[in-house]
């Protein structure tokens, strides 16, 4: 019986190795099937993680242009190395692969390598081999959304995959879709050089964000060079003999325009991945836009099969596809296990950063909830100033009649860090008192926290 096991994972990103490690240390004996030839997923092949390298390094880039000197700092212009830039990207894609492959050896992870199809009830096959389990969590993830009428080469017309290999910087880079990943891209070549467009459908950046936030972020964006086509659609994408001609309409209809690039980014988001996995063999049900259907403890339709992260319905995040991962790890288990879908973070890795836990001001206003607003710019935070970070505020929303903080709301400097402590506060259901009485290190662009506390329903001492 060496093929049996108590559970199957089909997919070895943030949700699949997060579960098959959690299930192992509590004792079960796993297989992992992965058919990528490295561990890691999206997130960890080509996404969060090297296009958080490229974010670094472009940002380091800027900085070494732009303020050091004002600092003090005399460098001569920075000259780009991009094939080096690259490599360190390529790097860090390594190491962090390679660190997924050393927990499975030491948790006893079997590593089966190949497509797993889904046989029938408590068998996958994979390859000629059929392993056969208690229990199959897929978790499959995520592939990039098509634009009819786009194809994808990526060469000229890329998907996030192709913006992270580039082999050198365009001039004009059209992105298509103003989320997360197009403005995330698009800051990296734009630091490194490019003229920037967003063609984004919507009359607004980055969808379900809170509102101020968004309008102070698309300020900043356009400062540093961002162009944006709002309520735009992108309706045709031709190949000339150099470079591409983007055709473009209003959303609501009118005339099209033409504009030039050498690159084109498709950034509309990305839909749940199922292809090849046998769901209709064993009746696991999936909504309309393609998602796996599960039930409140992450179950199919199926008995003894179970799905997680992307290819569920939720927020497409590495983090909410680890946290699901675990807690259903602990419950196969027969342990407890939970995932708080009201407090999971957001950030967008840009310069400033936006980070957001809870809800939104839109979101409360429609649900008919009553709340306190405080805010705090870093203006007057010490360590911003002194640090020449001061773009950006902390806006604390919390519940009118008792005070629990409801949502958090940060764009600046190390936003993606500073949330974390909001997602504390938030999931141990602190009110804004709470926060505003606490002791803050100073100075610390976290002051900006207690001081948005401090603004909820009395005053912030620095303004
Ligand atoms: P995935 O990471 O997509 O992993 C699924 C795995 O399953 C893949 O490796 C795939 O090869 C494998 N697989 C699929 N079918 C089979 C099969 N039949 N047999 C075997 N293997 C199979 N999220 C964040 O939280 N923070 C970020 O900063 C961030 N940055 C991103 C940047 C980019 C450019 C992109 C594209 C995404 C980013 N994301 C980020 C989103 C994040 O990558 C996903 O939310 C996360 O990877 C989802 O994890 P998952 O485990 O559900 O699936
Ligand atoms: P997204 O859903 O964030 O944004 C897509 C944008 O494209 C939306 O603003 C949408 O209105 C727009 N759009 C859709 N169709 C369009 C069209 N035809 N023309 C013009 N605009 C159109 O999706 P994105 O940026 O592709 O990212 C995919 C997923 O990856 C997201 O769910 C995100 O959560 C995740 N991700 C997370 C990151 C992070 O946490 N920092 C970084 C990158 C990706």
């Amino acid at each position: 019986m060496a093929d049996a096991f108590d559970l199957v994972v089909i997919g070895a990103g943030p949700g699949g190795y997060e579960c098959a490690i959690k299930a192992a240390q509590l004792g079960l004996k796993v297989a992992c099937v992965e058919k990528r030839d490295r561990l890691g997923g999206t997130c960890l092949n080509v996404g969060c993680i090297p296009s958080k390298a490229l974010l670094h390094a472009s940002e380091l880039f800027h900085e070494a242009g732009a303020n050091f000197a004002d600092m003090g700092i005399e460098v001569s212009k920075p000259k780009l190395n991009l094939k080096q830039m690259l490599a360190f990207k390529d790097e860090a894609i390594d190491g962090n692969t390679k660190g997924i492959e050393f927990l499975f050896k030491k948790n006893k992870i079997e590593w089966v390598k190949g497509e797993g199809q889904i046989e029938g009830p408590g068998k996958v096959k994979v390859g000629d081999r059929t392993l056969e389990a208690k229990n199959i969590v897929i978790a499959t993830g995520s592939g990039v959304a098509k634009l009819p009428g786009v194809d994808i080469d990526e060469k000229t017309i890329v998907s996030s995959t192709g913006a992270l290999e580039l082999g050198k910087v365009p001039g004009k880079l059209l992105v298509v879709g103003g989320g997360v990943i197009g403005l995330e891209l698009g800051s990296v070549w734009g630091r490194l050089g490019a003229e920037v467009t967003v063609v984004e459908f919507l009359d607004n950046i980055l969808p379900g964000m809170d509102g101020e936030v968004v309008k102070n972020f698309t300020r900043t964006l356009k400062k540093q060079g961002f162009s944006f086509k709002l309520g735009t659609k992108v309706t045709k994408v031709e190949k000339q003999k150099s470079g591409l001609k983007v055709t473009v309409e209003p959303a609501k209809g009118g005339d099209a325009e033409e504009l030039e690039a050498d690159i084109v980014l498709v950034a509309i988001g990305r839909v749940a991945y199922t292809e090849g996995l046998g769901l209709d063999k064993v009746g696991v049900a999936t909504d309309k836009r393609g998602r796996i259907e599960v039930d409140a403890s992450l179950k199919t339709s199926a008995d003894g099969i179970y799905a997680i992260g992307d290819v569920i319905a939720g927020p497409m995040l590495a983090h909410k596809a680890m946290e699901e991962g675990v807690a259903l790890a602990e419950r196969l288990a027969g342990h407890y296990g939970a995932v708080n879908y009201d407090v999971i973070p957001g950030v967008v890795y840009t310069s400033p950063e936006v980070a957001s836990v809870g809800k939104t001001e839109e979101q409360l206003k429609e649900a008919g909830i009553e709340y306190n607003s405080g805010k705090f710019p870093f203006t007057a935070n010490g360590r911003a100033k002194a640090n020449k970070t001061t773009e950006g505020f902390v806006k604390i929303l919390a519940d009118k009649k008792t005070d629990r903080v409801l949502g958090v709301h940060i764009i600046g400097v190390n936003a993606g860090e500073m949330i974390a402590e909001a997602a504390i506060a938030m999931e141990l259901s602190a009110s804004s008192e709470d926060i505003a009485r606490m002791c803050f290190a100073h100075p610390t662009m976290s002051e900006a926290v207690k001081e948005a506390a401090l603004a909820v329903t009395g005053a912030p001492i620095h303004m």
